[in-house]
């Protein structure tokens, strides 16, 4: 295990909860970007993440705040705080605060999950958060599928560029994943902060047959650093999203979500099982991979093969775009 050398303040989108952990009137602690924050749901639906302290006499607002309509109160003194983190009553005062503000993030709900947006230098968002059924534009959403099948793993150390650098990985599939012969990618394009791998690839059949015999792959959507979805065909029909959100230098919390596909017309118990042993083998190759990576020092530069280089150059190149500009220049990501 070894601290990761690659900047633990990325710029991008990172899940923070499920949406089905912060009910309406809820408020929800953590910790992301070596930073205390709050969740919390107003009664109207709607999510704020924000920074947790108030910034009147510095109450953390997850131990004892409340929700009150679509504002959060502070424990202490009663002060309240907007969806845009300003202050809108001071119970003792005429009137509320106007200057001071508490940080708040942007925030998607997307695919059941929470995401926010983490800029070190408080940029807008400067993509979108891809969809596990809309990116991939072929008519399928979640009614076509049961319902997620989620993996968590807090406080592992490791980087979110490790899960991604697997989309380049192709000499990794036969060893950690049992492939029976090493996959061919059909499409690198980093062009774009939101990025496109796609492989063939087979988990069945002898060592000896022909790539060009396979008839199955994974098409993987990689919104920055923190979070990529995948779909596959040819095989059994499975969505993935894996989201990988900094805690602290060291550290990172993984989420991991399995759809499989219905088949239509047959919901019977059997089906389901079925499908909740394909989620729970999807699960377990990830897994398989999150034994490596939270173990792991990051290699930097790489002993790589001619084979490799293309792939990895390119996909590292295309990840400083999420590293601030200062640390790129002290070289930590160089
Ligand atoms: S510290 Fe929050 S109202 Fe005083
Ligand atoms: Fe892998």
């Amino acid at each position: 295990m070894a601290k990761p050398p690659l900047s633990m303040k990325p710029t991008g989108w990172f899940q923070v909860a499920w949406s089905s952990e912060i009910d309406a009137g809820e408020v929800h602690r953590m910790t992301y970007f070596g930073r205390e924050m709050v969740a919390w749901r107003g009664e109207s639906g709607r999510l704020t993440v924000m920074d947790a302290y108030c910034e009147h006499l510095g109450a953390h607002l997850g131990y004892g705040g409340h929700v009150e309509g679509d504002v959060i109160q502070c424990p202490f003194h009663g002060w309240q705080w907007s969806h845009e983190g300003r202050n809108v009553c001071i119970p003792y005062q005429d009137r509320p605060n106007r200057g001071r503000r508490i940080h708040t993030y942007p925030v998607v709900e997307r695919n059941e999950s929470a995401y926010i947006w983490h800029d070190v230098e408080g940029r807008d968002p400067f993509f979108d958060v891809p969809d596990v059924f809309a990116s991939f534009d072929d008519g399928r959403s979640a009614d076509d599928y049961y319902p997620q099948v989620t993996m968590y793993r807090a406080g592992l150390e490791l980087h979110p560029q490790y899960v991604l650098e697997n989309g380049v990985d192709f000499a990794h599939f036969k060893f950690v994943h049992n492939t029976p012969i090493v996959p061919v990618f059909t499409r690198h394009d980093f062009a774009e902060p939101v990025s496109y791998v796609d492989f063939t690839i087979t988990f069945e059949g002898e060592e000896g047959q022909s790539i060009e015999d396979v008839r199955s792959g994974v098409e993987a959507i990689n919104g920055g650093l923190g979070v990529a979805v995948t779909k596959s065909w040819g095989m059994v029909d499975n969505r993935t999203i894996s989201a990988i959100t900094p805690v602290d230098d060291r550290t990172s919390d993984v989420r991991f979500m399995v759809y499989i596909g219905r088949n239509p017309g047959d919901d019977s118990p059997k089906a389901q099982d079925r499908a909740r042993a394909f989620a729970q083998d999807v699960i377990d190759q990830f897994l398989a991979d999150v034994h490596i990576w939270s173990h792991q020092r990051y290699s930097d530069p790489p002993a790589l093969t001619s084979a490799e280089n293309q792939g990895f150059t390119a996909i590292r190149k295309w990840a400083t775009q999420f590293y601030p500009e200062d640390e790129l220049q002290k070289g930590v990501t160089a």
